[in-house]
C-alpha cells in the first residue's frame, strides 16, 4: 500500500501536531524535538512525516510532494494554495491584527505604510477597506517598524500580546482569527481516500475532545 506523506510546519506547530497525531494513534517513535532529521516513519509504517518551513507546507501539499499538511491559517491565507482545507485542528490559536503605537492616528490624506510578514493579507485587508497603502515585506521582528518609523502600522500575529506590550504597541484592528488547519492534496484525497479519510476522522475525534488545549 502507498504510504501517506504528511508535511508539518517545523517548530511549535509540529510539536503540537505530533501530540495530536499520537492521540489519534499515529506515533512517530523515532521523533525527538532536538533531532535534525527531517523525515520520520510512524510505527505502523503507513505514514511518513516530513518537517518543512511553515510557509512551504501549502506548496508541498498542492504539488503532491506531501498528501496532507498541518499549517496555520495565516500561512494558508498568505500562500493561497490549491488544496482542500479539511479540518480546523483548533490549536495555534491567535489573531491576525493591525497593530501600532497607542497614539497612532489614521489619516486619509496620505498613503498608509504597513510592514508585515504577510504582505498579501495586509494588502487585501486595506484594499477591501479602500485604504491606499504601501506594504513593506519584513521577515521578522516586525514590531520594530512602527517604533523606528519604518512603517505607520504592522499586520501581524498576536498570540499572548506580550511582544506588543513590551514594545509599547497595541492592537488597532483585528483582521481575523487564526488556528492550525489540516490540508489535503486534491488528487491524494481520491487516490489514497481510505487511509486519508480514516486519519481525518481520527483527528476530528481528538480535536473535538479538545485534549490538546
Ligand atoms: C510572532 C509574531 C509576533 C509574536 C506574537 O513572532 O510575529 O511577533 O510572535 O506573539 P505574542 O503575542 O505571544 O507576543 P515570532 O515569534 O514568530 O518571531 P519573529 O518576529 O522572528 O517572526
Amino acid at each position: 500500500m502507498d504510504k501517506v506523506k504528511i508535511a508539518l510546519a517545523k517548530g511549535r506547530t509540529a510539536e503540537d501536531a505530533i501530540k495530536l497525531l499520537a492521540m489519534a494513534g499515529v506515533e512517530f517513535a523515532d521523533y525527538s524535538k532536538n533531532s535534525r532529521k527531517l523525515i520520520f516513519k510512524d510505527t505502523s509504517n503507513e505514514i511518513e512525516m516530513i518537517l518543512v518551513k511553515s510557509g512551504d507546507v501549502p506548496i508541498y501539499v498542492e504539488k503532491g510532494a506531501a498528501d496532507i499538511g498541518v499549517v496555520g491559517k495565516d500561512v494558508l491565507l498568505e500562500e493561497d494554495a490549491d488544496v482542500f482545507e479539511v479540518l480546523n485542528l483548533k490549536f495555534g490559536i491567535c489573531r491576525m491584527c493591525v497593530c501600532g503605537r497607542k497614539d497612532f492616528e489614521w489619516s486619509t490624506h496620505r498613503k498608509l505604510i504597513v510592514a508585515s510578514k504577510y504582505p498579501k493579507i495586509a494588502k487585501n485587508y486595506f484594499d477591501l477597506k479602500g485604504i491606499h497603502c504601501e506594504i513593506i515585506k519584513l521577515n521578522g521582528s516586525v514590531e520594530l517598524a512602527p517604533i523606528i518609523g519604518l512603517a505607520d502600522v504592522i499586520v501581524d500575529i498576536v498570540e499572548s500580546g506580550k511582544t506588543l506590550k513590551e514594545n509599547h504597541l497595541e492592537v488597532l484592528q483585528e483582521i481575523t482569527q487564526i488556528s492550525t488547519r489540516l490540508i489535503v492534496n486534491k488528487v491524494s484525497l481520491k487516490t489514497k481516500s481510505t487511509i486519508i479519510k480514516e486519519l481525518i476522522r481520527k483527528l476530528d475525534d481528538v480535536t473535538q475532545k479538545g485534549e490538546l488545549q
